[in-house]
């Protein structure tokens, strides 16, 4: 703006709080499509291991298949059905900058509601900091992330070793749990 640093101070003091119309954004829609089935939908699943959803699947108060999540709490009946958290500081990982980090479990759910084989591979080709790839490796699956954005790969990259980490050290605290039971259970022999 073309103003002398005086003249932007009393502006800015005067529109203190006041911002450019941006609404909140608060409805996102998650496009599912797939590739036309080849023959019947069995028939494509058992030969490209994909085409089915999985009905086992449940989100929110054990509902499937659920057309709707909100991360904002509305009231206890549609909350007990429909409400997903909103990705916490430590569910993003502490250095995460990326503006919007989608919820890992909405990740999870689309995952297991699709990703049939066991040698699946998870393409999220807009993979920003990672959350499509962290739910793939806490299921176990393959995956592949790619982002315009360098810094936003390196945050998905730490928020993977992060993943690894955790495994590791659960593992070792499940480990030292089974020794404390053994022990106990000696001691009571
Ligand atoms: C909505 S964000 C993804 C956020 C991600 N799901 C997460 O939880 O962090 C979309 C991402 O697409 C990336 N992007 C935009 N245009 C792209 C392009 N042409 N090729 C690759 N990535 C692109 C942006 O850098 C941004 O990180």
């Amino acid at each position: 703006m073309d103003a002398d640093e005086e003249t932007k101070k009393k502006i800015r003091a005067n529109l203190n709080g006041w911002k450019t119309p941006q609404i909140k954004s608060c409805f996102e829609p998650i496009a599912m499509a797939q590739k036309p089935v080849e023959h019947t939908y069995l028939s494509n699943i058992i030969k490209h291991n994909m085409g089915l959803f999985n009905t086992k699947v449940k989100i929110g108060n054990n509902m499937y298949p659920s057309n709707v999540f909100t991360v904002d709490s509305i009231n206890g009946l549609i909350d007990k059905t429909f409400l997903i958290s909103k990705p916490t500081k430590k569910e993003k990982g502490e250095h995460n900058i990326h503006k919007t980090v989608k919820p890992l479990a909405i990740c999870e759910y689309l995952i297991r509601l699709c990703a049939f084989s066991k040698d699946a591979v998870i393409l999220d080709p807009f993979v920003g900091s990672g959350t499509t790839a962290v739910a793939a490796k806490i299921l176990g699956k393959n995956y592949i992330g790619i982002d315009s954005n360098k810094e936003y790969v390196k945050i998905a990259e730490r928020r993977l070793r992060d993943v690894e980490r955790d495994k590791k050290e659960n593992l070792f605290s499940d480990i030292e749990q089974r020794q404390e039971k053994f022990q106990l259970e000696l001691q009571v022999v």
